[in-house]
């Protein structure tokens, strides 16, 4: 038994190009036990049992790590229909090898939410990490926060939307900010100004728009600005690295590239969707269709897919996640005559690296190098997991694809590995394919065929204290700098009468 599966425990990718995040190189790459052993040119099949798989023609490259999904998740009432078993499932099938998915507390208990999402992810059949969720504010709230990253969570998201349920205020996302800081862990911001967002809805309800175009009426992209400079302002005013997930639209970006400018620690994220699809979808005539593009912040206009695709060229935003959250048509069903309640999520765990490919590379705004920073080594590195993850190379984890550049293929409903009864990029033509998936050294995705085992997956901590807290010491810790004033008040009568100008 352990013979046999040592046996295909040794892959070898003869003649491929590698291409990593700061370059590309013809090599072939030798993997043992789960790990890179060699990543050099001629390197022989020498022993029994190697596994050779020909690379010829085609790249070699990271596998991909989505930073942000939402397996299993409860939300608006349904529980997403892609468990750690789907959705792992289609994530190597899409060439991505690890992901980190959002923990939600449970009645506001962090530690009962970690319990949970422990229990879930016992179907993985990949590598994955956890963010935590923060979605109200006490003492008991900020010591869990300390014994979840004890457990290896160095990233906490707080909701500014989703206002009676998820969100926070101002204040409570303040305490959030200055614990994430004394913990040294990533600060990560759902920027929607939710008061804004629920009277929008109601003003837009109250007009009899009641169909999924509502969704995208009523959140326009001023409110993600808003909410987006807010956060960086207060990350900035408590002195603590920021990462503002999902960036749907120009009003964050250019928030996130101004506060870049000015030396802030600020990490974008932008998502599958928003570079590829627009808000038009959610005007279309069949309710189960535009019902599967409801997401927030929302899907918008092709300008703003544009200004996304800009801004990862210039490196104004950093990785591309995808918050795959998928809900079937009848659980999108629910809001057939209230956008309002339609469960917000869209797919793309399996369909990310073929997207960004698509519209970055094939475009020519991102090289094969770019794209492997942005799908892949840009995670690694903000979550603290790199080299391990996000780079081909000796000592790091035999997470590796190999990329066919002149396969072309079209996405559909049909041949996907989702649960999902629905794709959002159904039709969507791609030249390019993921045709061999290495996850630990096991070959689980090739020539269209899934080789998985349920509960084989693992759990990777995330340390915390990572690359966007070095040198922040020497930085002014606060705004408010007392210091800097001598640090002592100034010295005034006590008679309560003051001299005359
Ligand atoms: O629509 C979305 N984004 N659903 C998932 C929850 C979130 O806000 O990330
Ligand atoms: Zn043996
Ligand atoms: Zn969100
Ligand atoms: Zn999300």
């Amino acid at each position: 038994m352990h013979c046999l599966a040592r046996l295909f425990s040794l892959p070898v990718l003869q003649g491929g190009t590698v291409v990593n995040a700061d370059r590309q190189f013809q090599a072939d790459v030798l993997i043992r036990d789960g790990i890179i052993l060699r990543v050099e040119p001629g390197l022989q099949a020498a022993r029994p049992g190697t596994r050779q798989l020909d690379a010829r023609g085609k790249l070699v490259m990271p596998g991909g790590i989505d930073p942000h999904t939402h397996l299993a998740m409860p939300f608006m009432g349904q529980v997403a229909c892609d468990d750690f078993f789907s959705g792992h499932a289609a994530a190597l099938a899409g060439g991505t090898t690890m992901h980190i998915d959002f923990v939600l507390p449970v009645a506001h208990d962090l530690l009962a939410g970690w319990e949970e999402w422990q229990r879930k992810a016992q179907a993985a059949v990949m590598d994955y990490g956890f963010h935590m969720a923060v979605t109200s504010w006490s003492d008991r709230v900020a010591a869990d926060m300390a014994a979840v990253t004890a457990r290896g969570v160095n990233s906490f998201k707080f909701f500014m939307a989703y206002k009676g349920a998820l969100m926070v205020n101002d204040e409570q996302l303040l305490a959030g900010l200055r614990r994430c800081k004394e913990l040294g862990a990533l600060a990560q911001v759902h920027a929607e100004n939710g008061d804004a967002v629920a009277e929008g809805q109601q003003r837009v309800f109250d007009a009899g728009i009641t169909g999924p175009e509502g969704h995208a009426l009523s959140r326009p992209a001023a409110l993600e600005g808003e909410a987006t400079a807010r956060a960086i302002r207060l990350a900035e005013f408590v002195g603590t690295p920021l990462y503002v997930v999902h960036v749907m639209s120009r009003d964050a970006m250019e928030e996130v590239g101004r506060a870049r400018q000015r030396g802030v620690r600020v990490v974008g994220e932008t998502v599958a969707s928003a570079i590829s699809m627009d808000e038009s979808r959610m005007w279309h005539p069949d309710f189960d269709v535009a019902a599967q593009y409801v997401m927030s912040p929302p899907i918008r206009s092709k300008e703003h897919g544009a200004a996304l695709r800009a801004a990862l060229a210039g490196g104004v935003l950093q990785l591309v996640g995808t918050d795959h959250a998928v809900f079937n048509s009848s659980q999108k069903a629910v809001g057939r005559h209230d956008f309002r309640i339609i469960p917000n999520g869209v797919n793309g765990l399996e369909e990310r690296l073929h997207v960004v490919w698509q519209e970055l590379v094939n475009s020519g705004q991102l090289t094969p190098s770019d794209f492997v920073r942005v799908t892949s080594t840009a995670a690694a590195q903000v979550y603290n997991i790199y080299p391990r993850k996000g780079v081909v190379a000796p000592g790091s984890d035999a997470d590796v694809i190999i990329f066919d550049p002149s396969l072309d293929h079209t996405i559909t409903a049909a041949a996907h590995h989702s649960a999902m009864d629905t794709n959002i990029y159904e039709g969507y033509r791609v030249r390019g394919k993921v045709v061999t998936t290495i996850s630990r050294g096991r070959v689980v995705w090739h020539e269209g065929k899934l080789n998985v085992m349920r509960g084989s997956g693992r759990f990777v901590p995330t340390p915390t204290h990572g690359p966007l807290f070095q040198g922040l010491d020497k930085q002014p810790a606060h705004l408010v700098d007392v210091a800097r004033y001598g640090g002592v008040p100034v010295k005034r009568s006590s008679s309560g009468t003051h001299e005359r100008d």
